[in-house]
């Protein structure tokens, strides 16, 4: 998880390191450093978010830097566990983005050997180790500490008198940005905008020497060429244009990203990605894996596989099949995930590939770890996506299933014409949703005066369901539960009431009647119903207490109108509360760690 930031040039490093910092804490906020090199290193830091630290900073001379804004995995977070963290000298500083799975034996190691390590993080073993192997060659010492570590070790070093940053990438990922007269590191590229669009994208095992003129990416122990990529977007795209958060800025940028998405696939006349060729597995057997919002994209793609093609899909969150042990030999894999980074997904991929899977991601990030783990990328367009709750890149996602699904349909062309024609007004839909976001933020009153909520739905919105509880949970800290609507008489009924409402998500589809009868047997328990409908619902407006109506779409596209509104609904309820929207507590909107 975290950000990490590296700053040589003939500017000050500190105004660059803070502002490069604050861009990347949606990667983990719960507190942040620097450190700059000058005639000797200093290191500020605290358990604070950037701005904080910013505005309590005098300003400190040096022109070369690194920062860390963490997200704590070993070790709470506090001022002494923040990075950078250095040697017993004070002369080297290291600020690392992963887990060292074999810290506690390097720590007990170089303990036994003479070193005092002050924090109980596990970055703290690797400046201890690079001034134990530093013999007057600070490259060397980087490149054999960086040999002792097993886990995710994507790091960046400084070390006083040395006029250049080393960095490692290993799982997690850093990029370096290209200036004039000066270079950067940052973990992401919103976090260079301000000074560069030229990037270079490092790959796992890169060790990375940069001064202010220069760049060498070195691979086992070879020096190779790292392509230089230009930035197309700008700055404005990775900020809130005038709306209060970014999370109800990237909610409002759906019907663009819906037309990007759709742009990207609808002009090529080839299937999105080849699902049944040669190579490819066969169509009756494939497995999408994911996690969180994207194991939600997940389960809607498999019921529109499954609805489109007939055929089974199975969904797993990466990280239990990749626990399993299980091989998936000869299935055609699918896995979804927005940063391209997560690592949990990362592992899925490694163990699809050692059992000769073939492998096809969707993913919004451009040249991310993912894209070239697997066989083949399908792009969603929804642009960088800042808010820890993921909610354009979701309907980016669904885009990329249907149209991954639709060459494959067992439908006639009249019928296929006609699905295409509705994906295309989609983008319609969802405006009519926006436009009308007065009246949910008027229910979102109402549902934030509660503390736990069920969601419910039947068929393609179960997972609507699933991932509308998602949203409230992570952002308003209410306590809510996603269930297939003829589930809650199985158990969770003992807990309904009138202190806990249902948001119930109704389509005009074959899940209709069953799904009114749910709807009774839940007021018969009296819990107030909040239900998502369409316009013509002559029913639900006298069962439930409170409606939210929701464009007609075809039922395989309901998905798409009705999460917006659950977006919407969970972004009001967490305003009410007061809550920080943006950058919940305890989360990281990448997460590079087990
Ligand atoms: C979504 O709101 C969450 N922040 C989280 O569940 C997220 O979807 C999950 O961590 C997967 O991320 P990815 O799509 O980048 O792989
Ligand atoms: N494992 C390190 C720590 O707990 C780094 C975590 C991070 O990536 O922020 O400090």
């Amino acid at each position: 998880m975290c950000g990490i930031v590296g700053y040589i040039g003939d500017k000050q490093a500190q105004p660059i390191l803070l502002n490069a910092l604050s861009k990347l804490e949606y990667r983990g906020y719960d507190s942040c450093g620097i450190a700059i090199a000058n005639k000797s290193i200093e290191v500020f830091k605290d358990a604070v978010r950037v701005k904080a630290l910013a505005r309590t900073l005098e300003s400190h001379e040096g022109r070369i830097g690194i920062g860390h804004t963490r997200w704590a995995t070993h070790g709470e977070p506090s001022k002494i566990n923040a990075h950078p963290h250095c040697d017993c000298s004070g002369k080297i500083a290291v600020v690392h983005n992963g887990t060292i799975n074999n810290f506690a034996r390097l720590r007990e190691q170089l303990t036994a050997e003479g070193h005092t390590l002050a924090s109980e993080t596990d970055t703290e073993v690797i400046p201890h180790l690079i001034e134990k192997y530093y013999d007057g060659d600070f490259e060397k010492a980087v490149e054999k500490a960086v040999g002792d570590l097993e886990g995710a070790y994507t790091m960046i070093a400084l070390m006083v008198g040395e006029p250049r940053l080393i960095a490692a990438r290993k799982d997690s990922p850093l990029i370096i940005g290209v200036g004039d007269r000066e270079n950067f590191f940052a973990s992401d590229v919103p976090a260079l905008l301000d000074y560069t669009s030229r990037v270079i994208y490092l790959e796992d095992g890169d060790i990375a020497v940069v001064t202010a003129s220069d760049v060498k990416v070195r691979q086992n122990g070879k020096v190779i060429d790292r392509e230089v990529h230009k930035i197309t977007w700008s700055m404005e795209d990775a900020q809130k244009g005038g709306y209060e958060h970014f999370m109800l800025k990237e909610i409002h940028e759906q019907p663009r990203v819906i037309r990007d998405t759709l742009t990207e696939y609808i002009s090529a006349e080839e299937p999105a990605a080849d699902l049944a060729g040669a190579g490819a597995g066969s169509l009756e057997n494939m497995v999408i894996l994911a996690c969180g919002t994207s194991y939600h994209a997940g389960l809607v793609g498999k019921s529109i596989i499954e609805d489109l093609v007939n055929v089974p899909v199975r969904v797993e969150h990466a990280d239990e099949f990749s626990l399993s042990g299980r091989s998936l030999a000869g299935h055609q894999a699918i896995v979804i995930t927005q940063s391209g980074e997560t690592l949990d997904v990362l592992k899925a991929i490694k163990r699809l590939k050692a059992n000769g899977n073939r492998v096809i991601a969707v993913t919004n990030v451009v040249g991310s770890s993912v894209t070239r783990a697997s066989d083949k990328t399908l792009y969603t367009r929804a642009g960088p996506e800042i808010c820890v709750a993921a909610t354009k890149t979701f309907i980016g996602q669904l885009i990329a299933l249907y149209w991954l699904a639709l060459p494959y349909a067992g439908v006639d062309a009249a019928r296929l014409d006609e699905l295409v024609m509705e994906l295309r007004q989609l983008p319609v839909k969802v405006q009519q949703i926006l436009d009308n976001e007065a009246e949910i933020a008027a229910l979102a009153k109402k549902l934030a005066a509660f503390d736990n909520v069920f969601y419910v739905g039947k068929g393609i919105n179960y997972p609507v369901a699933l991932e509308g509880a998602l949203k409230l949970k992570e952002i308003s800290y209410i306590h809510a539960e996603g269930y297939a609507a003829g589930e809650l008489k199985h158990g969770p009924f003992a807990l309904l009431g009138e202190k806990t409402p249902v948001v119930a998500v109704v389509t005009q589809d074959n899940t209709y009647e069953p799904i009114i009868t749910s709807i009774k047997e839940i007021k018969a328990r009296r819990s107030p119903v909040f239900a998502l409908t369409n316009e013509d619902d002559n029913v639900m407006p006298d069962l439930a207490d409170y409606v939210i109506t929701v464009p007609r779409v075809d039922p395989l596209f309901s998905p798409v109108v009705n999460i917006v509104v659950l977006q919407l609904l969970a972004y009001f309820v967490a305003k009410e509360r007061g809550c920080p929207i943006d950058f919940p507590r305890n989360l990281a909107k990448t997460v590079t760690v087990e």
